[in-house]
This record gives C-alpha cells, structure tokens and sequence, in this order.
C-alpha cells in the first residue's frame, strides 16, 4: 500500500493540527500507511525518532489545540543538496512517495523543488550505493500536495489560509480589551498588528473593532495623511469620543516606502493633539491560543482532500495546494500561487500598489 506523509514548516498557526488529523484519518482510511514527521524539513532530513506512524488515536485530542503538535522548525539543512539527500533517503526507506506540506510559501516552493530534484537524488543514492535500482524505481515519483498554514493570510490562491480567523478574533479581543481602559482614560491607542507584507489582519480587525484608522501595506497613506489623521481623531472627541484606536499593520509604509511605526504615529498624535496616547505592540499573542471553529473545519477540509489529491495523481499531475473558493475546497496548481503571491511582493516593492491588490483578489 502507498505511504503518506505529513508534516507542517515555518510559522505556526491555528487549524494546522486539525489538517494533520485530517490527513491521518483520511489517509488510513484510504488504506495507506500516514507518517507524521516531527520538526518540519530538520526532522524529514534528521529521520529515526522524527518519523512517527500514525494511528487513529495517534491524532485524538489535537485539534482543539493552537500551534502544531508535530512541531515546526527553519531547516538550514534542507536547503543543501546533502541534506536533501537524507530526506529522500529518510523517505524511500520507508516507501513514503506522497508528501503533505502545511506551511507558508517558503515552505511550499521547497517542497516543489525537492519534487523536481527527486529523479536526481535517487540516482545519487543509487550511485553511492544506499538504494538499490529496484527501490528507485517503486519510488521513482514524489507526489506533494500543499496546504497554507500562516496567521497572514497571504498567500495568492486561496481566500483563507489555515490560521488567519483565530487570530482574528485573538487581535478582536485584545482591542475590545485596550477599548475599555482606553475610554476609562480617554486615551488614543495605537497598535501593530501581524501580517508580515500582508495587510489582511489590521484591515479586517479594524472593520470588526471601529478603529478610528488603519495603516495597511497595500494603501500607503496619501500625502498630508498626518493633518487628515489628526482632523478625523478631532472629531471623533468633538462628537464625545472618549477614546481613540489606531491600527498599523507590521508591515505598512508611507508613498515613498518607508516604515509607518507606532511610536512614529504615537509622536505625532501627542505633539499635535496633546493626547494621552499609549503604544501595544500585540506580538506573538495572536499566534497562539485555541483554534476558531473555522480554523477547525478548514484544517478537516483542506486535509482530507488533500489526501484525496494523492490518491489521484499520476506521475504527470503538477503539485498543488489545496485552497478554499468561496465555500469550496479546490486544487489548485501550487507553482502558479506560489509565482503569484511573489509577484505581488515584487510589484509592491515597486510601490505599484494599485496591481498588489488586484492581484492578491482572484484571477
Ligand atoms: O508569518 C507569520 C508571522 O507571525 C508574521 O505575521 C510575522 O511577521 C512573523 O511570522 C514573525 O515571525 P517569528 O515567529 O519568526 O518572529
């Protein structure tokens, strides 16, 4: 029977241990054997204790938990071809040729490329003599099936990567929490939220939490922004406002491409208004917690069909991510995401805003 195995990489996020789970169950119920590797790509090149047989039960109980159970580690190893070699080696030893990934873009395109490298690394291990010709060839092709775990909902392809709602309503709570010490003191708040490039969380959170402001990486401020800021904050307290919130995503930038801070607008404020303002950076917090009850059910779907697309492919099937449309679940080609998602890097480090954002909607 055929071997899967999964394993999640980069940034943790809410919803990826309900994906494994998925892709355990659905894979044992399909009748393959499902490994889970520990430690993303260093445990796939580290190999013995890293590569766990999963049962049923393997998986009970871990979808109500944040993070990722199986753990998550940056690989320096996996980069080079030798580590590269241990991995496929690692893989072949126990006849696993169908890998899920859970993880962001990075993660995704070293999957792609360790796809493309296969038939090369398996004549190398054949040349040293760790396989033999009758190994490599019941293991001559890799199928990879991506899924996006990443709190930043970034990534092209999909409407909502595995994450991205928890920490919504982590980033919700602690404003509706800073709202009423605000108001209590009539303060203006401004707070940075995660999203790395991505302005998906600061915009979405601002709607949800009637901040005054929001500064997100896809629209730079116009210029004079500081006056029409300082006008709009104005009035809000004429109209009795008692408090003032202020969103700047982590990686918002002015015109001209430099960085939008807290402390810069902080400043601001307290020179041009005189406000009492504090500055919270949410951090970390918005990584963790337990998963919403969409993260749980996006992780279930996304998993179990991804097991799905192993079981279809062949070996001319190109490696895809599975990604939600609307309310479906679909596949996607993971190459094409991938391109895209850095094109938008790529044209909003040419501050061309305007094709970032058609560009990020979908095709
Ligand atoms: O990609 C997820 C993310 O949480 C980003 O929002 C943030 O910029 C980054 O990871 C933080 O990385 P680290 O956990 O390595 O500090």
């Amino acid at each position: 029977h055929r071997s899967i195995a999964v394993f999640t990489s980069g940034g943790d996020s809410c919803g990826m241990n309900s994906a494994v789970r998925a892709v355990a169950r659905m894979g044992i119920y399909v009748g393959c054997k499902v490994y889970l590797i520990k430690e993303g790509y260093q445990g796939m090149v580290d190999g013995g204790e890293n590569f766990i047989e999963a049962e049923w039960k393997t998986v009970s109980g871990i979808m109500q938990k944040g993070g990722t159970v199986i753990g998550s580690a940056r690989c320096k190893d996996f980069r080079t071809r030798e580590g590269r070699l241990k991995a496929a080696l690692n893989l072949i030893e126990r006849k696993i040729t169908n890998l899920v990934v859970i993880g962001g873009d990075g993660s995704l395109t070293g999957a792609n490329l360790f796809r493309q490298e296969w038939t090369s690394l398996l004549d190398e291990l054949i040349s040293v003599g760790k396989i033999t010709k009758e190994t490599a060839e019941l293991c001559s092709h890799l199928n990879i099936v991506g899924m996006v775990g990443s709190i930043d909902n970034d990534f092209c392809g999909t409407d909502m990567t595995i994450g991205a709602d928890s920490a919504l309503h982590r980033i919700i709570e602690a404003i509706d929490n800073i709202a009423t010490t605000a108001s209590s003191h009539q303060r203006c708040f401004v707070m940075e939220v995660m999203g790395r490039h991505c302005g998906y969380l600061a915009l979405v959170a601002a709607l949800a939490s009637e901040a005054d402001w929001v500064f997100i990486p896809e629209w730079p401020p116009e210029t004079g922004w500081r006056d029409v800021l300082c006008n709009k904050l104005q009035k809000e307290r004429s109209m009795g406002q008692r408090l003032n919130i202020i969103i700047v995503a982590e990686g918002a930038v002015d015109m001209e491409g430099n960085k939008i801070t807290c402390d810069m607008v902080k400043d601001l404020i307290i020179t041009e208004l005189k406000y009492d303002t504090r500055v919270t950076i949410l951090g970390h917090v918005q990584r963790g917690g337990s998963p919403s009850a969409f993260d749980r059910v996006l992780g279930c779907r996304m998993g179990a069909e991804a097991v799905l697309a192993l079981m279809d492919a062949t070996p001319d099937t190109p490696a895809c991510v599975v990604s939600l449309d609307g309310n479906q679940t679909v596949r996607v080609p993971l190459l094409e995401c991938v391109e895209r998602t850095k094109r938008v890097q790529a044209t909003m480090d040419k501050q061309d805003f305007t094709d970032a954002v058609k560009l990020r909607g979908r095709s």
